[in-house]
């Protein structure tokens, strides 16, 4: 892959499908059996804190083979000041063209876009396998943290601008536009418009997302 293999550039209405899809293709038994995420794309488009603007697909021989998607969340400070940072997802990469640096050409070109936009903070939940090459660092680093001073192993946080953070803590307030998936009824009609009909199964990747998922960072050791 070199840098005329691709185009990045903003989703339109005649992606939605393709881009649902290779989100089913890409997360399809990934984290649990089955999965959400192509109907958490459907619903994130449509909320408030998506930011269109940001909203990007890559595409290689002709066609659409992955997406990244932000929306926009709060940090509260201990004295109730706030700030909006970029939550970043989903990502991803149709599997047939994983591991070849589209999904790093992804984050690159929308960090720079978001930059531009005044944006100087990113964060997510996620392998840290995907993301520390791009800068990425736990959010133990830069003293973000949940309500309660939980630090969740996988909250990793991305400066855009170096130095944002001064050490104070921040409680992160991620937007609600996830909030519709725990619906599984409605995740399972929403899977019906794609083809082919997929099995829901078990798969080693499930329990390394558990164990992410279940662990938070300490400096107790
Ligand atoms: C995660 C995903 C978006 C990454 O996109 P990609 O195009 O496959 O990844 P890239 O080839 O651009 O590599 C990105 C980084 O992943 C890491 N990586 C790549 N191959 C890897 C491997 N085999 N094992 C572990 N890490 C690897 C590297 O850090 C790499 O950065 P580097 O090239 O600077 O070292 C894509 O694989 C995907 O869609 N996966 C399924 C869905 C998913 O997990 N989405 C993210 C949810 S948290």
């Amino acid at each position: 892959m070199n840098k005329n293999d691709y185009i990045i550039r903003l989703e339109t209405e005649n992606d939605y499908h393709t881009v649902e899809n290779i989100a089913r293709e890409a997360f399809w038994n990934l984290s649990v059996p089955g999965c959400c995420e192509h109907y958490f794309i459907h619903v994130l488009r449509q909320h408030e804190a998506f930011i269109p603007e940001l909203d990007y697909v890559i595409e290689t021989e002709g066609k659409v083979i992955g997406c990244v998607m932000y929306s926009e969340s709060k940090l509260a400070d201990e004295k109730g000041n706030e700030k909006t940072v970029l939550t970043m997802g989903p990502i991803c990469i149709h599997p047939d063209y994983k591991r070849q640096g589209y999904g790093k050409a992804l984050l690159e070109y929308t960090f720079d876009r978001a930059r531009e936009m005044g944006y100087d903070v990113v964060i997510n939940f996620g392998n840290p396998d995907n993301y520390v090459a791009r800068g990425y660092k736990s959010c133990f680093r830069y003293n973000v943290c949940f309500e309660g001073d939980v630090y969740p192993a996988p909250l990793l946080v991305k400066e855009l601008v170096e130095g944002t953070f001064d050490g104070r803590k921040w409680f992160y307030h991620q937007n609600d536009a996830d909030a519709p998936c725990s619906d599984e009824a409605a995740v399972d009609e929403y899977d019906k418009k794609f083809q082919p009909p997929k099995v829901k199964a078990w798969q080693p990747s499930q329990e390394e997302f558990y164990i992410h998922s279940h662990s938070v960072i300490s400096d107790k050791r």
